[in-house]
């Protein structure tokens, strides 16, 4: 069964309490945050201000995905803001280590999110200094858009690499999820599902969170 971390990006902002109450009424497991600085990604979201508020109405993990360059310098005022777990782009640090390091340092889980063109390989030797592997499935940036099918194959390999390490790193996979690919997702290997647009844009949220627990 798969932990589903719904995306508040896809809410309505203007409802933003009432999106909160529906996730904790839910069967969601983590709240998942997207921060964006229009630098490392073509748009720009919200930033630990709104974490702060988020924090303030739900017991839930808050799992905040930077997608932002030198997130070093804002891991502390993430930390502050009471994020759980903190996400950085592969692709957006030259010193990974260090900034895993210091990401668990201030007590939070430490995951890296690799693009879809970023090979899985090059996680090989920091895999066992991380919680979460975040395996992007469309083009960070935007929410709404198409899951890239040979995502899938990185999942597997990714699962693969895991398992032959013996380790205890959970695979979350953000981008295009819905109902009906879900499934092969999980079947895939992912742990972690992130879903915005097929949650926050149907009728029934709080069904389709069930729904995709259930998969
Ligand atoms: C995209 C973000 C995603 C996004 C997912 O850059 O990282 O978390 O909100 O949205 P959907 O599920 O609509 O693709
Ligand atoms: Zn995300």
């Amino acid at each position: 069964m798969p932990l589903i971390a719904p995306s508040l990006l896809a809410a309505d902002f203007l409802q933003l309490q009432a999106a909160c109450d529906m996730l904790n009424k839910s069967e969601a497991d983590w709240f998942h945050l997207d921060i964006m600085d229009g630098r490392f990604v073509p748009n720009i979201s919200y930033g630990p201000m709104l974490v702060e508020f988020f924090r303030k109405t739900t017991t839930k993990l808050c799992d905040v995905h930077l997608m932002i360059e030198e997130p070093g310098k804002y891991t502390k005022a993430f930390k502050d803001a009471g994020a759980d777990s903190l996400t950085v782009h592969y692709e957006a640090c030259p010193h990974l280590h260090s900034n895993i390091q210091q990401i668990k340092s201030l007590g939070m889980k430490a995951g890296v999110a690799l693009n879809p063109h970023t090979p899985i390989e090059l996680l090989k030797d920091i895999l066992q200094d991380i919680d979460l592997v975040l395996i992007m499935s469309v083009n960070p940036g935007f929410g709404g858009q198409s899951f890239i099918p040979h995502t899938i194959n990185k999942i597997k390999r990714m699962r693969e690499m895991i398992d032959e390490q013996l380790l205890n790193v959970k695979i979350e996979v953000d981008g295009g999820v819905t109902l009906d690919n879900a499934k092969m997702i999980v079947d895939a290997g992912a742990d972690v599902l992130v879903a915005g647009s097929s949650i926050f844009k149907t009728i029934n949220p709080t069904q389709t969170i069930t729904q995709l627990k259930a998969i």
